[in-house]
């Protein structure tokens, strides 16, 4: 069970309280890299456990995810 993943129901990110209709703003707008999607919302930049959600929720928003995006987290 990801304990982490129970504990942010509305922010994907509570570091950076972050939240799904933040990211799909930020891709709406033109963010075409993960690393991009970081830089502008500070995603992931806090304890780091949010990842893998914000990063799904990058590749719905996009409706497709690019192996080099990975490449690109900053971690
Ligand atoms: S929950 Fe996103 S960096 Fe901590």
């Amino acid at each position: 069970m990801d304990v982490a993943a129970l504990m942010r129901p509305r922010k994907l990110c509570l570091c950076k309280g972050v939240s799904r209709e933040d990211i799909a703003r930020v891709v709406r707008g033109g963010v075409r890299s993960f690393a991009e999607l970081v830089q502008k919302t500070q995603a992931t930049t806090g304890c780091g456990t949010c990842i893998d959600e914000v990063y799904a929720a990058f590749c719905q928003e996009r409706a497709s995810c690019e192996v080099t995006d990975q490449q690109q987290l900053p971690l």
